[in-house]
């Protein structure tokens, strides 16, 4: 966050996000959906998951909380030295290949501005922008994003 978000958050409000919401929760990855992508000797260049868990941070949305117990996307992290590799979307990839072998139709996520441009590349779509309010009482833009897995597109009719 503090390289890659720093061409949309100020440094204070990337201090605050992490200092208040953190960028792993460990009870996420108990549930074992959270993946790490690793390079030949094991340092880990990326992460994510999904989770029924209630994020930290849906309490704290200006609008649109999460709702509680739906399948989401969190902790999409990509060392600053690893990045446009498609290192986010194999985690991507993993993510939805597992929760649809968990049952999961839907996936929502609630993105940074940072991360927009990745979950777009992957058909998630805007439901709406919003905002965290962070400790000072700044705020921290945020797009709260969907995306079905089972809806396919409609074939063009002949
Ligand atoms: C967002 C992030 C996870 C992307 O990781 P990545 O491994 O570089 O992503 P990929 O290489 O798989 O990119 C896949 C596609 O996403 C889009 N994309 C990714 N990063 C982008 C950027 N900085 N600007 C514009 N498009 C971007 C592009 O369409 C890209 O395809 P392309 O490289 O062929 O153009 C990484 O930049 C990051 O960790 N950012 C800071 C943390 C953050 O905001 N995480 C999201 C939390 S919700």
């Amino acid at each position: 966050m503090w390289v890659l978000g720093g061409d949309f958050y100020t440094p204070t409000q990337i201090a605050n996000f992490l200092t208040r919401f953190g960028t792993m929760d460990d009870a996420v990855v108990k549930e074992g959906h959270f993946f790490v992508a690793e390079d030949l000797r094991g340092a880990i260049l990326g992460s994510g998951g999904w989770t029924c868990l209630r994020p930290a941070y849906a309490q704290e949305l200006s609008v649109g909380e999460a709702a509680t117990g739906m399948p989401t996307v969190r902790s999409v992290f990509v060392d600053p030295a690893a990045t446009r590799r498609g290192i986010a979307s194999a985690i991507m990839a993993q993510i939805e290949n597992d929760a649809l072998a968990d049952g999961v139709d839907v996936l929502q996520l609630t993105a940074t501005l940072s991360g927009a441009p990745l979950y777009k590349s992957f058909g998630y779509e805007t439901e709406e922008n919003t905002e965290l309010i962070l400790p000072d009482l700044s705020r921290f833009k945020c797009i709260k994003m969907r995306k079905s897995l089972v809806e396919r597109p409609r074939r063009a009719s002949a």
